[in-house]
């Protein structure tokens, strides 16, 4: 936790963490959080949809797809509720209070499944960031790219090897996970402050190697904190 010069707490840092399935984030959001950790770094590791009671109940509700004969407006409402409740109770508060939080998915992925892939009106989603955020827009986007065919042979091994069935997202088709990965890059291209796209098809200890050298040159105050480890 840093304090700054006069004694108050400052404010901490929103890193989020996109892309279609199986592409390794939530691997990834681990790693980045036990490198801060050594750096004496307080990270909280959270995801979407859910990472409150109220999140998680509605992650349930809309992944066993519940709200498929809504239509994909109702789900982008859904998705954003949940956000809302997220934002004002462990992510605004958490970086209020100087830590650092992390985020397997965020307010891109509406973006990207139910704004570009799924037709929902780009006002309807502007609103709903603008309602879910209050102002919390991530300090960082790592994007995380991969052919579909590569990611779905990682979504099968794991799901065999869980012995689970696969969600209603993970069900859709090849055509549907092409349009969703050019979806993020296109996200990516119009916010290119926030956002970095890094090929994940590659070794997880390499990957979790350049996304802390890029995370190091964004926040200078990491500098700051290896001098002190
Ligand atoms: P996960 O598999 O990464 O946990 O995400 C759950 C699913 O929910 C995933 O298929 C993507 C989907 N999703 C959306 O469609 N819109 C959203 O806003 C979010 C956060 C997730």
């Amino acid at each position: 936790m840093q304090s700054s010069d006069n004694g108050s707490r400052e404010r901490g840092r929103f890193i989020t963490f996109e892309g279609g399935e199986g592409v390794g984030k939530s691997t990834q959001v681990r790693h980045l959080a036990a490198r801060l950790g050594a750096f004496h770094i307080s990270a909280v590791q959270t995801r979407e949809p859910g990472g409150t009671p109220k999140a998680e109940a509605l992650r349930s509700f809309i992944l066993r797809g519940s709200p498929e004969s809504w239509g994909v407006g109702a789900e982008a409402v859904l998705f954003a509720a949940a956000r809302l409740d997220h934002v004002n109770e462990l992510i605004a508060p958490s970086i209020a209070a100087g830590k650092w939080v992390i985020c397997d998915r965020f307010a891109d992925s509406t973006r990207a499944y139910q704004g570009l892939t799924g037709g929902v009106d780009e006002r309807l989603i502007d609103a709903l960031e603008v309602l879910a955020l209050n102002g919390q827009r991530p300090d960082l986007t790592i994007i995380l790219d991969m052919e579909p065919e590569t990611s779905f042979a990682r979504i099968r091994k794991r799901a065999q090897a869980k012995g689970e069935a696969a969600d209603r997202y993970e069900r859709e088709d090849f055509e549907f996970h092409r349009r969703l990965r050019d979806n993020f890059l296109s996200v990516a291209e119009n916010e290119p402050e926030r956002c970095v796209v890094l090929a994940a098809d590659t070794d997880e200890e390499g990957l979790a190697e350049v996304i802390w050298t890029i995370v190091k040159a964004r926040f200078p105050e990491l500098a700051e904190a290896e001098q002190a480890v």
